[in-house]
């Protein structure tokens, strides 16, 4: 089959052709689609905390079909997505939604579990509550944005450029911000984080008593060192989120929120967005768009 390999950080992707998996317990879905998630970037450039040994495949979601043709989407941890087949547990695996498309598939669970576990189970969202959603109109973000608004929170939407912030509108965002328009007097309850760095450290000053900020990633640099005084005198809190590790301990919890986010999905309270499709051999070029922050939504490379 062919394959995307990464040989060394910061180096090419390389098409390989590589024997086919061996499912040894598992099932083997033939990919149709296969979501590019920041974390592939972060090991790409050797950044990310959990290394896999290189030579090897990324990519830790995807949509495709089984050997009997039913449409599936799963999640692949320790990667093997960015090929046209990968072994996958059987019980990572999910039906893909008849309305839905490959494409859509593959950007589904990893970022709206994201999304939804700490927003449901992590945090208490008053009705009237406003959320913050840092790197918006991204993978992540889109979700975030979308499942804020569906549990019924007036939400902010905050984002590198101008041209983001339309579809962040589009998404259910009251209103819309690149960050450093972001009112200086806007309070908020709760900030979801895909982002880090200094961006983190100014959205602490922005919660409310009793708010929360959700780190969920450090895309723009690693966190600043917080001291639990600050917390305790605002009273406000730091929640951290990690679906892998979620997966690994508590999977239970991760399938039950599965479950819930696909009526919302069958309901048209959420859609997962699709920002390009681009086929497997570009792989490279599907990295770069996400890297130079002018992606939307989620890449997907098609095999
Ligand atoms: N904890 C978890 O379980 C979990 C699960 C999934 C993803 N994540 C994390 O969540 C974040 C979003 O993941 P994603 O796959 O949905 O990616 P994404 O949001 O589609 O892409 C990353 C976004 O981060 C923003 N960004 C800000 N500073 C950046 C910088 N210096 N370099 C690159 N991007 C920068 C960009 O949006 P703007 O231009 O709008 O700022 C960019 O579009 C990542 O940090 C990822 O590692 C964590």
């Amino acid at each position: 089959m062919r394959a995307a390999l990464l040989r060394e950080v910061d180096g090419p992707f390389e098409l390989a052709d590589l024997p086919d998996p061996d499912a040894e317990g598992r099932v083997v879905v033939r990919v149709r689609a296969a979501g590019v998630n920041f974390a592939d970037i972060l090991i790409r450039r050797g950044r990310y905390p959990q290394m896999p040994e290189l030579p090897a495949v990324l990519g830790t979601e995807v949509a495709g079909e089984l050997d009997d043709g039913t449409r599936v989407m799963a999640i692949t941890p320790g990667s093997g997505g960015y090929a046209e087949n990968v072994a996958v547990e059987r019980a990572q695996v999910v039906a893909l939604p008849e309305h839905a498309t490959f494409a859509e598939g593959a950007s589904f669970l990893l970022t709206f579990l994201t999304a939804y576990i700490p927003l449901t189970r992590q945090v208490r969202l008053r009705p009237d509550a406003v959320v913050l959603v840092h790197a918006a109109a991204g993978g992540v973000g889109t979700a975030a944005v979308q499942v804020a608004r569906s549990l019924g929170a007036r939400v902010i939407a905050a984002a590198g450029s101008t041209e983001k912030l339309d579809l962040c509108r589009e998404l259910g965002a009251a209103e819309a911000y690149v960050y450093d328009e972001i009112p200086d007097h806007l309070r908020v309850d709760v900030v979801v984080d895909p982002v880090g760095g200094a961006l983190f450290e100014r959205a602490l000053g922005r919660l409310r008593p009793l708010g929360t900020l959700i780190a969920i990633g450090f895309a723009a640099g690693m966190w600043p060192e917080i001291d639990p005084a600050n917390l305790v005198g605002r009273n406000v809190g730091i929640d951290g989120f990690y679906l892998g590790r979620l997966l690994r301990h508590e999977p239970e919890v991760v399938g039950e929120a599965v479950g819930e986010l696909l009526a919302l999905w069958q309901a048209g309270a959420l859609r997962p967005v699709v920002g390009a499709e681009i086929p497997l051999a570009e792989v490279d070029r599907a990295h770069e768009l996400v890297e130079s922050r002018t992606s939307v939504g989620k890449v997907v490379l098609v095999p």
